[in-house]
């Protein structure tokens, strides 16, 4: 396809380059029939990758019997979808969304709507970290943590303020009897691919319980098993008040959910939220199948197994090229930093037909489908190795 032409009519919001017409297991294939290793996961959303029968019939099966009914009804993907999420997560009540953004909107509202509801003069100031990422609607762009994604877009929701993620005191500093809420990723994705620390996570739930202040955790990209855990705060034996899900909750469907602890849910009632699309049959079909596949499959299961062997082969590429600083994340969830910008290393990589994506300028985030086997983190590792030897860094 003439990439000029099949860009006049969009926004010109993103720099594409190829054009995808077909997915194979881990594989994209572009319109001129060259294959690509998919390490990005259309960033952290296709963890089944792009060959899963079961899935796939799901969804037809769902396309036959009901798309969409309104909110106003229940359907039974949605019941069963919900019931596999409060589960999985150990939350008690769930409202799905249309995307990652819209859940944190939802969790936001949830959390101002709770706080008032024990006092109505709550402020409804809440506490977010800095490089944190949490989605591009006004409300989820005022708890993100990057300044230049913020300003343009100015005025947004105020009483937001900024912490030092892994730095308790630069929490509690900032809490006032107004704040209502922390919002953290339990594991930064685009600021970098940061893991929060054991101290901080338990300082910060400690910190909440003490002050009657509710904790969000977003787990939209970390969650689903990336980590090696369903959501990734399972690693830190607390439990958040509220959680933020979507990407590989429904695999490829648009989808997202907020769910909460019952008291706190209970304080949205008719009337306060609402979403047209969200939660709909199909959407919500596709969640009923994404946890039956990673159960059937033993999809955690196998990120434990495989990811030593994805951090190994990170650190040899660390121990033989020295443009790169730094090998860190959870699991399936890893982040390279390097001392060149990452797009170079991204756009080099595209032309040896491995897709990655980047995290901030200098970091290269690896988020495979969950599926991905030791062939395939070989694979990356070659051509990374390559392209390094080449560039001579
Ligand atoms: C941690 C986190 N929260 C929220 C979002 C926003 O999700 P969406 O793009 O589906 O609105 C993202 C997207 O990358 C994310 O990584």
């Amino acid at each position: 396809m003439d990439i000029r032409k099949a860009d006049q009519h969009f926004i010109h919001t993103y720099n594409r380059s190829t054009t995808f017409v077909r997915g194979e297991e881990m594989y994209l294939i572009n319109d001129e029939g060259k294959k690509y290793l998919d390490m990005g996961a259309g960033i952290a959303v296709s963890a089944l990758g792009y060959s899963n029968e079961e899935y796939k019939q799901g969804l037809k099966d769902q396309v036959d019997k009901l798309i969409h009914i309104s909110n106003l009804y229940f359907n039974e993907p949605a019941v069963k979808a919900a019931n596999y999420l409060c589960e999985a997560s150990g939350m008690d009540r769930v409202f799905f969304t249309n995307s990652g953004a819209e859940a944190i909107e939802g969790a936001l509202k949830l959390a101002r709507k709770y706080a008032r509801t024990k006092n109505p003069d709550n402020g409804g100031e809440i506490i977010a970290m800095e490089h944190s990422f949490h989605g591009r609607t006004m409300g989820a762009l005022s708890v993100t943590g990057t300044k230049h994604y913020r300003e343009p877009f100015e005025p947004l929701i105020g009483g937001v303020s900024f912490a030092e993620y892994n730095n308790l005191d630069s929490v509690k500093a900032l809490i006032t009897s107004d704040t209502c809420a922390i919002i953290m990723e339990s594991l930064q994705g685009e600021g970098g691919i940061h893991p929060a620390s054991e101290d901080f996570m338990k300082g910060v739930r400690a910190l909440c319980d003490e002050k009657g202040i509710l904790l969000i955790l977003d787990e939209i990209q970390c969650g689903m098993g990336r980590t090696g855990k369903m959501f990734a705060f399972q690693h830190y034996g607390i439990l958040p008040d509220i959680i933020t899900s979507a990407k590989a909750l429904g695999c490829g469907v648009p989808v997202g959910a907020f769910a909460a602890k019952e008291e706190i849910a209970q304080a949205l009632v008719p009337g306060d939220h609402g979403t047209t699309y969200g939660g709909n049959p199909l959407a919500t079909a596709a969640v009923c199948k994404v946890f039956e596949i990673y159960k059937k499959d033993h999809i955690v299961e196998h990120v434990n197994e495989l990811a030593p062997y994805l951090i190994d082969k990170l650190n040899a590429l660390a121990a033989k090229h020295s443009c790169i600083k730094d090998v860190r994340g959870i699991g399936f969830m890893q982040g390279i930093e390097l001392d060149v910008p990452a797009g170079e290393i991204v756009g080099a990589a595209l032309s040896k037909g491995l897709i990655l994506i980047s995290a901030g300028t200098n970091i290269i985030r690896i988020v495979p489908p969950l599926v991905a086997g030791k062939e395939h983190i070989n694979e990356m590792c070659r051509i990374l190795d390559e392209i390094f030897t080449e560039k001579g860094i």
